[in-house]
This record gives C-alpha cells, structure tokens and sequence, in this order.
C-alpha cells in the first residue's frame, strides 16, 4: 500500500469493518477472536471457501458436464477442510502418506481421492491401495511395477494416471513451476518417456491406465498455458489411441490458478477459467477423434487463500534513523515461510480501525533468529506500537500446511468461521507439543 492510501476493505471479500471499527472475518470480529484464542491466530472463512468450491464445481457442470474438481489439499490440509470439502462434493488431490491418512480419517470417499507425489514409499502406496484409494497418479516407472506389485498382493486392479510434462513455460516463480522438461516430476512428452510408459501400464495385469495428468504451475494469472497444455494432452490422448489403441478417459489439467495477494493483482475468475479450458479440451479432442474425456482440475490455493488471513500482535518497534522501521509480531517464518522461500509479497490491515490513514512506510518483521524473516517489506500502515493488532491477507492457502517449528516455535491455532461463528479446527501447538517425539 502506498503512503496515505485507504485499503480498500473488500480486497478479500469476506472482510469487513464493524460498529466498533473492529476488521471482520466472515462477519465475526478479528479483535474478538484474537482475544479469544490468541495470536499468532489463522482464521478462515469456511463459507468463503466453501464458495468457493461451488464456483469450480458450478462452472465444470455448467460448461463441461463430465469433470470433477479436486481440491488440492496442500494449500491446506486439516480434517475439518477435508470434511468440508467432502461436503461439498469435490474430490481431493492428496501428495502424501499424512494428507491422505487425514483424508481417509475424515471420512472423505477414498474413490474420489487422487494421490499423487513424485516419490511415494512403498509405505504410503500401501495405504492407498489397501484404504482402494481411486486414483494414484503415477509419476514413474519404479513408481508403477510397485504399485502392480502391490495390488497383485492384494489381489485386485489399481486405476492410475500418468504425470506428463506438456512442456510448457507457465510465467511464475522458478520454484513453483513444473510443466517443463528439466522439473522432477512426470513423464516428458517430447522425449517418447510418456507415450512409453503409457503404453508399458497399458501390459501390467494389475493397473488400470484411466487417464493423464498435468499440472503446469502455481499462482499462474494467464489462461493461454492452461489452454495450450490441454490441446497437447489431448494430442496425446488422440496418438495413445490411434497408434498404441490405448484408450485415456480421464484429463487431469492440475491446479495453479493464480489469487490475488496485492491490490494490483487481477486474476481472472475461475468459472472462466473453467468455461475456456471446457471449450478447447471440447474442440481439441473433436479435432483428434477422441471421446471427450472425464475432465479434472486441482485448485488448491484459489479455494483456500483468498479466504484467509493470520492475525498477529505487534511487539518491539525499532526505528534506524534513515534507514528502515521494523515492526516485530509475535509470528513470522515459522507460521509464512513465502517470503523467506519465493520473496512472496503481501498486504496488511490493522485490527483495529482497518481503515485509518496509512502514514508510515514499515517493515513487517518476524520473531525467528533470522535477517530473512520477514512478512512484509516496505509497506505503508497506521502508526504501530506494542499491542497492535495486524492481520496479513491472503495467508489462507500454504502458510498453515507450510508452517515449521523452527526455532522451537508452536504453531498457531485454526478457527474457522462459519456463518459468523467461529469454531477451532486446529489448536494452537503448547510447549509440550514441541516436545513430545524427544526421546
Ligand atoms: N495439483 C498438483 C499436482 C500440484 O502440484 C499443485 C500444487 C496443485 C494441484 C495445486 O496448485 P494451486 O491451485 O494451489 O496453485 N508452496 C507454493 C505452491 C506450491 C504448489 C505445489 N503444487 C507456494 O506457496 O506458492
């Protein structure tokens, strides 16, 4: 925010002020809860996000009919969210043993669960394939003769997709971009790997091959390589059919639509998003002869990010004549490693009387022993002291399921709000948390 400039309230529209100038969430008071459950706090609005989900899940029946979205658990995972989710009949995209035992723990349907992962242990294959986790989407050739193995034990078929690399260069950060040739994950088209292995599946008397999968990035604000990357997954498609007779029924098109973390940030909207890939994965597979598949798509951070902020209390300011002011929360890399990690960027508000005129250029610095550990550099907020209230935007998808206990630190608790009432689905880890695996 620049110098003097008013924040506009409704950045992320679940906020909002109350008669006591008290920043609202979903309609519950920040201050309130803050008070009620301490800080550093996460705090969600679950009607947002389940909103949210019906946004994707209305657009894919609206302009495609045969999909299923799947929210990517990653973002965040918990066994409310995933309850959530469930509720809401998405599927759900899980990475690893821990994201699917909270899945399967929550109840969600093991049919509508997509595992995926670049190395899963023969451990977290197992639990998939005894809890008949639906999908697995494999990754590589190891990967795959295990899972053969595995269901062979078992005595029955597991359904997979492949991870292919279009190839595609999705503007974003170097880290989270992964649809190119040099990325660990998948199989590349360009190279034959792909086609190869599809077809290898296609021998194994335990694997069902279903389909393909993709995911070219994350926090990506342009359709074209969504667009371009379902057109070459459906040439796949169409040359696994027309060479090998290899029949793909199901495109995965992965996640990675981009939020708005900054006021300056204009992401397209989703059910958009969804209308164009429906219409050119529609054209492209008309073109190729196929069937139109089953279509999938994975959001994770859209869902849960614009839903949530992280409250935090001010401690220590320190002026450096000339140079910079750092204002201290009690919270910091340990709970939003994203500036540390991809020099992400974020907005602010203060608790209290969220609209008071921004007269100060601040950074927003955390508590861990670490110069990196920032929030956010340089920006314009009230005058802050000891005490103050802050809430940092758009923290509602990969600071929760990002958060580390460095420096010994607990992690923050999880409410949720729900028709303005709040209710904790995560506690707030104690000292004897932290040391609870110390033998
Ligand atoms: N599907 C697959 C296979 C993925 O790898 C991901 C994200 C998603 C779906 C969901 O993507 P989303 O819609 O959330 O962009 N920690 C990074 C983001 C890493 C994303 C990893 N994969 C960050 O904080 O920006």
């Amino acid at each position: 925010m620049r110098l003097g400039e008013v924040i506009n309230l409704f950045f992320m529209d679940c906020l909002g002020v109350n008669e006591k100038n008290n920043l609202t969430i979903g309609g519950a008071d920040v201050a309130e809860l803050a008070a009620q459950y301490g800080t550093p706090l996460y705090i969600m609005d679950e009607d947002k996000i389940r909103e949210n989900c019906r946004v994707y899940k209305t657009a894919m029946e609206k302009y495609y009919g045969n999909g299923l979205v799947l929210y990517a658990s990653k973002a965040f995972s918990c066994l409310h969210i995933c309850r959530a989710a469930k509720e809401e009949g998405m599927g759900l995209d899980v990475v690893s043993g821990g994201e699917l035992y909270t899945a399967l723990k929550a109840g969600f349907p093991a049919d509508y669960i997509y595992f995926h992962g670049n190395n899963k242990t023969e451990d977290e294959l197992r639990l998939a394939v005894e809890n008949n986790v639906g999908h697995i989407v494999v990754d590589n050739k190891y990967e795959l003769e295990l899972l053969n193995a595995l269901a062979e034990e078992r005595g029955g078929n597991v359904g997979v997709s492949f991870r292919i690399k279009p190839g595609i260069d999705a503007h974003t950060h170097d880290f989270i971009m992964t649809g190119q040739i040099d990325s660990k994950f998948g199989f590349a088209l360009e190279t034959g790997e792909a086609e190869e292995i599809t077809r290898y599946a296609a021998t194994l008397p335990h694997i069902d091959v279903t389909g393909v999968h993709c995911h070219i990035g994350s926090q990506i604000f342009d359709v074209a390589p969504f667009l371009l990357a379902a057109e070459r997954m459906i040439d796949f498609i169409g040359d696994m059919k027309d060479k090998h007779g290899v029949l793909l029924t199901e495109l995965n098109l992965g996640g990675g639509y981009g939020v708005k973390y900054l006021t300056d940030d204009d992401p397209v909207p989703y059910g958009a998003y969804i209308q164009s890939v429906a219409d050119t994965v529609r054209a492209a597979a008309k073109k190729r002869n196929v069937a139109p598949p089953k279509l999938i798509m994975e959001p994770g951070r859209s869902i849960t990010a614009p839903a949530g902020i992280t409250v935090y209390t001010v401690g220590a300011v320190k002026e450096i004549p000339g140079v910079r002011t750092y204002v201290s929360v009690d919270g910091g890399m340990a709970d939003n490693p994203r500036y540390i990690m991809y020099g992400a960027k974020y907005e602010a508000l203060t608790v209290r009387n969220p609209e008071a005129e921004r007269s100060k250029v601040v950074t927003i610095a955390g508590k861990c022993c670490e110069s990196g550990d920032i929030l956010i550099k340089d920006i314009a907020m009230p005058p802050l002291g000891p005490g103050d209230l802050v809430a940092v935007l758009t923290t509602g998808a990969y600071n929760y399921s990002m958060a580390s206990n460095y420096n010994r630190i607990p992690r923050p608790a999880v409410v949720m709000v729900r028709g303005g009432k709040p209710s904790l689905a995560v506690r707030r880890e104690s000292y004897d948390d932290i040391i609870k695996n110390d033998v």
